[in-house]
C-alpha cells in the first residue's frame, strides 16, 4: 500500500519524462477510481501550456480556471468546479491567460484546497518533462506518481526526477505507473524497472483502444467502460493507494494469460538485454 491517506489531504503529483505517455488519462481516471473507493478528490490541471484535463473529463461548464487563481483574481478554492461528483480545477484554453500568471503563487494557492475533512486527495496533472511546470508540481506535492511506458530510457528520467526530489525540501516517495503496456517480450518487466530505479511499480494500465474511444466520446474510460482492461488497471492502482480490497476481475487474469501464451507461441524477434547490468549498459548508466 502506498500513499495511504489518514486524516490528511494527500497531494499527488502526476509526472513524466516524455510527453503523451498518459498522465492526463491517469489523473482523470485515478480521480474517478478513488471516488469509487469513497475518497474525496480534487484534480488540478497544472499543464498550463497545453491543458487537456477538462476535455479528458468531458467538461466545459466551468467558471474559473487555475490561471485566474495564479493571476490573483480568485482563490484556488473558488476555481474548483464539479461534475459527476468529481471536483476539478481546469486550466485556461486561452493563450492570453498565460500572461500575468505566476507559478510562484501556486503552492500558497494550493493550500486553500487542503482540508482533510473535505478532501482526501489532490491530484496534480503536470506538463511533461522536468521543466518549470513540473518543478512546481514536484515542489507542491507530497507524493509522486511517475507515469511511463515500459521502455528502458524511462529509467534515466526516473533517476533525474529522484535527483530533483532529493534537492527539494521534505521527503517525497515516488511510485511508477506503467501505461499502455501489452505484456510483450519487448517491454521491460515491472520487476526490472523497480530494480533499476529503486522505485516501486504501483500500477499498470494496459494498452486499451477503449481509452481513446472514451476520449473522443468525451467520457473518461472509468465512465465510458468500467469493465475495460484500462479501468481495471485504474481500480487496481486506486486500491493500492488507499489500501482497500479489490478483487481483480477474471478478464484481467485471462488477458495476462493470453499474453503469456502469445509470447511463447509467437516470440517477437527482438534482442532484449539479458540482465539488469546489460540494461544499464544499454542506456548508458554507469556501473557503480
Ligand atoms: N492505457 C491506454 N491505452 C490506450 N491509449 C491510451 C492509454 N493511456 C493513454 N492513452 C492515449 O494516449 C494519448 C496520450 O495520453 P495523455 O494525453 O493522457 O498523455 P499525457 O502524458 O497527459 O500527454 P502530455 O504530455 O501531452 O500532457 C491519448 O490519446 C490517450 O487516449
Ligand atoms: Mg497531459
Amino acid at each position: 500500500m502506498y500513499f495511504h491517506c489518514g486524516n490528511v489531504t494527500k497531494i499527488i503529483g502526476i509526472i513524466s519524462g516524455k510527453g503523451g505517455v498518459g498522465k492526463t488519462t491517469v489523473s482523470a481516471n485515478l480521480a474517478l477510481a478513488l471516488k469509487k473507493f469513497g475518497k474525496k478528490v480534487i484534480v488540478v490541471d497544472c499543464n498550463l501550456s497545453t491543458p487537456h484535463l477538462a476535455y479528458y473529463l468531458g467538461v466545459s461548464d466551468y467558471k474559473y480556471t487555475l490561471n485566474d487563481a495564479l493571476m490573483g483574481n480568485v482563490e484556488m478554492i473558488s476555481a474548483v468546479s464539479s461534475s459527476d461528483g468529481i471536483r476539478y480545477v481546469p486550466a485556461s484554453l486561452q493563450m492570453s491567460d498565460l500572461s500575468g500568471i505566476s507559478l510562484a503563487n501556486f503552492e500558497k494557492n494550493l493550500k486553500t484546497l487542503v482540508n482533510p475533512d473535505k478532501v482526501d486527495y489532490i491530484i496534480l496533472d503536470s506538463a511533461p518533462g522536468l521543466g518549470k511546470e513540473a518543478l512546481t508540481v514536484l515542489t507542491a506535492c507530497n507524493e509522486v506518481i511517475f507515469v511511463t511506458t515500459p521502455f528502458a530510457p524511462m529509467v534515466n528520467d526516473v533517476m533525474r526526477c529522484q535527483e530533483i526530489l532529493r534537492k527539494i525540501k521534505g521527503t517525497k516517495t515516488i511510485g511508477i505507473v506503467l501505461t499502455m503496456t501489452t505484456n510483450g517480450v519487448h517491454e521491460m518487466s515491472p520487476q526490472s524497472i523497480s530494480k533499476l530505479t529503486g522505485a516501486p511499480v504501483i500500477g499498470e494500465v494496459p494498452f486499451d483502444r477503449n481509452v481513446t474511444y472514451g476520449l473522443v466520446s468525451k467520457s473518461p474510460i472509468m465512465n465510458y467502460d468500467p469493465d475495460s482492461l484500462a479501468s481495471i488497471g485504474f481500480m487496481q492502482l486506486a486500491a493500492n493507494l488507499t489500501g482497500k480490497e479489490y478483487i481483480v476481475p477474471a478478464k484481467m487474469k485471462m488477458y495476462k494469460l493470453m499474453a503469456k501464451v502469445r509470447n511463447t507461441l509467437l516470440p517477437a524477434k527482438v534482442a532484449m538485454p539479458k540482465s539488469i547490468q546489460a540494461v544499464k549498459e544499454d542506456i548508458f548508466i554507469e556501473n557503480k
